[in-house]
């Protein structure tokens, strides 16, 4: 557990600015994540804000960092070691960071990218036992941006899994296919997470009906978003 904290403590320090107008979502496969982000978004919109959505590895608006995606996502990729593939998702990161979601943040848009930093740490540092190096990597990719919060889409393992395979047939990936002590373990890393960023972190129950987890979603995004119209 000490070690745990000691490696994440790269993400609490004085010197990152945490956006009011940045939110990460993150959970594991079939979370709903994604389809919340854009049903949220497009409330927000009609609300009248300004909007930005994204995702990670990639991002919208960085051809770079999709290609980087592509790289690591394609399913030839047989010998790819873990650390060439951490490095992946890292350099993916700080480009899109730096070429899409600061200068936005820096414009007053609401950034809502679906996955972050969280999402390395859990797959790449705390599924693989390799904490403390993937705290590291990412601590210098981030270029000091930090969502002020973030929604951890909380669905059992089971769950999720199971409605990867009846809702997408046709997109299953790789990634989805690992096995359930995998994704078990990805689940306990975010919990781990949790547990540390407390100021950070938001539980969503994703295992309520979608209109229901949009509803949540939606409510906790606009209290972020009135707490910064405030200052
Ligand atoms: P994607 O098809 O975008 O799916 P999802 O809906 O689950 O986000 O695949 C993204 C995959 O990449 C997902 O399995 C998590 C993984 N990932 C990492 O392992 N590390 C990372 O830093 C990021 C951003 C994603």
């Amino acid at each position: 557990m000490e070690k745990t904290h000691k490696a994440l403590e790269f993400f609490v320090k004085e010197e990152l600015t945490y956006y009011p107008n940045f939110i990460n979502f993150e959970g594991g496969e079939g979370s709903g994540k994604s389809t919340v982000l854009r049903q949220v978004a497009e409330k927000l919109e009609a609300a009248g804000y300004t909007v930005f959505i994204t995702r990670e590895p990639g991002g919208n608006g960085t051809d770079m960092a999709e290609r980087i995606r592509q790289l690591i996502l394609s399913d030839e990729m047989g010998g790819m070691t873990p650390m060439t593939e951490a490095f992946l998702y890292a350099a993916a990161r700080t480009q899109h960071v730096q070429e899409v979601v600061k200068p936005r943040l820096e414009a007053g848009e609401i950034v809502l990218t679906d996955r972050y930093v969280d999402s390395s740490l859990v797959y790449q540092g705390y599924a693989w036992d390799n904490l403390a190096t993937i705290a590291e990597i990412n601590a210098l990719a981030i270029v000091g941006v930090m969502p002020k919060t973030t929604l951890f889409f909380d669905v059992l393992p089971e769950e999720g899994i199971a409605r990867v395979f009846s809702n997408r047939q046709d997109e299953i990936n790789h990634l989805d296919a690992r096995d359930m002590s995998f994704h078990q373990k990805i689940y306990e890393g975010y919990q781990t997470l949790e547990a540390f960023f407390t100021d950070r972190y938001v539980n969503i129950d994703a295992s309520q009906a979608l209109e229901k987890v949009v509803e949540d979603v939606y409510e906790q995004v606009l209290k972020q978003i009135q707490e910064m119209d405030k200052k």
